[in-house]
């Protein structure tokens, strides 16, 4: 049932590239030009009627519904906030029929989610679901179902859910711009190439997963350690360091790049390691900057970095290189060599991958 991989994880990891297929599969026209979401049931006038969006999930599908964020903002240029359900369900949160609120949640049966979708739905809301599981609770109380079609997942820690939930926000992402006229033809035609060569990217990102369980040998014995990256890498960077926690029980922190030296900085000592994440290249003198910072201090930085990216590759110890894409679809590529990582530093450790210590797969208590 592990098809030869010794884990679920590492199987989950290995069937990414057909997770992202089967999740893009016919929702983009045999023209390569547009996004067709039948599933999303809202009218033109209905979207023109949106004044904002809330995202809404827990632990790594709040991570997906970070890069969600931004993705909407810059393609639909419609507000989002993006806010973790317990925390949600609980502030008050300002909910009109202009809003348009989007749960996220793997198995569908999360129950801070799915009381904020319950809350969401009371005060008047429009509510889309993206779910891996057809006839979830979420599934059913949603309005609209984007499902993620990732396959089953057993590991606890979540891989190609997560990365189906970034293919389900990049589509919408992109109906919302097409409907809304937010951007260019080439924009979203650019946008949809970069899709489709996702899952050979990855592959090839797969094929040097050498590099990173050699990495992940020597990250083993630290107790504790950093990411940092900015805008979308720091969504992704969380992303990383959650991974990390949850199995391998290694402590470490993600850090906004820039806000390093209004705290975090203290705690660089030498050989640290710092995971500093660079794949947007309007922000990369900024994130070598903060990289510089940290070296000054001893840290033992990787870079994970756009192919052929040399400036980067001058100010860190070792980088793995990702395919070059369009900017926003970076964080489908670079989470991959991060997933590796807890992997590998979790076996290394001799610890249950699948089945880490205190948690479950769903969290069905509040
Ligand atoms: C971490 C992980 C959890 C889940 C969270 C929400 O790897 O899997 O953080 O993402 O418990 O679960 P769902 O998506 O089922 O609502």
């Amino acid at each position: 049932e592990k098809a030869g991989f010794d884990h679920f994880m590492l199987k989950e990891i290995h069937e990414q590239p057909k997770a992202y297929r089967d999740t893009m599969g016919s929702r983009i026209d045999a023209s390569g030009e547009r996004v067709v979401l039948n599933e999303v049931k809202l009218t033109p006038e209905q979207i023109w009627d949106i004044h904002n969006i809330h995202i809404v999930a827990c632990g790594t599908a709040y991570h997906a519904g970070l890069v969600g964020k931004s993705v909407i903002e810059q393609l639909a240029r419609i507000p989002v906030e993006a806010d973790v359900a317990s925390e949600y369900r609980y502030r008050s949160p300002i909910i009109t029929k202009h809003t348009l609120v989007i749960v996220v949640s793997q198995s569908g049966e999360t129950a801070d989610t799915l009381a904020a979708l319950r809350e969401a739905k009371r005060c008047g809301a429009r509510v889309i679901a993206i779910t891996n599981v057809v006839g979830s609770s979420v599934a059913r109380e949603a309005d609209d179902v984007i499902v993620t079609w990732a396959g089953p997942e057993i590991a606890v820690a979540s891989t190609k859910a997560y990365t189906s939930q970034l293919i389900a926000f990049y589509l919408l992402g992109l109906h919302l711009a097409q409907t809304l006229g937010t951007q260019d033809a080439a924009v979203i035609r650019e946008t949809i190439e970069g899709l489709k060569k996702l899952p050979e990217q990855v592959e090839e990102i797969l094929n040097h997963a050498d590099d990173i369980k050699q990495y992940a040998e020597q990250i083993a014995s630290h107790k504790d350690l950093f990411f940092i990256g900015r805008g979308l890498d720091y969504a992704v960077a969380l992303e990383g360091s959650l991974k990390l926690k949850e199995i391998s029980y290694i402590h470490s922190e993600a850090y906004a790049a820039g806000e390093l030296k209004h705290g975090t900085l203290a705690l660089i000592e030498d050989g640290i390691p710092v995971i500093a994440l660079a794949t947007q290249e309007q922000l990369l003198e900024k994130t070598v900057s903060n990289i510089k910072e940290v070296k000054a201090r001893g840290a033992h930085v990787l870079g994970i970095a756009l192919e052929g990216n040399h400036e980067l590759g001058k100010a860190v110890d070792l980088v793995f290189e990702i395919p070059r894409t369009v900017p926003l679809l970076t964080p489908a590529l670079s989470v991959v060599p991060l997933q590796l990582l807890a992997y590998y530093a979790s076996l290394a450790l001799g610890h249950d991958v699948d089945k880490p210590r205190n948690l479950a797969k769903s969290v069905t208590v509040e």
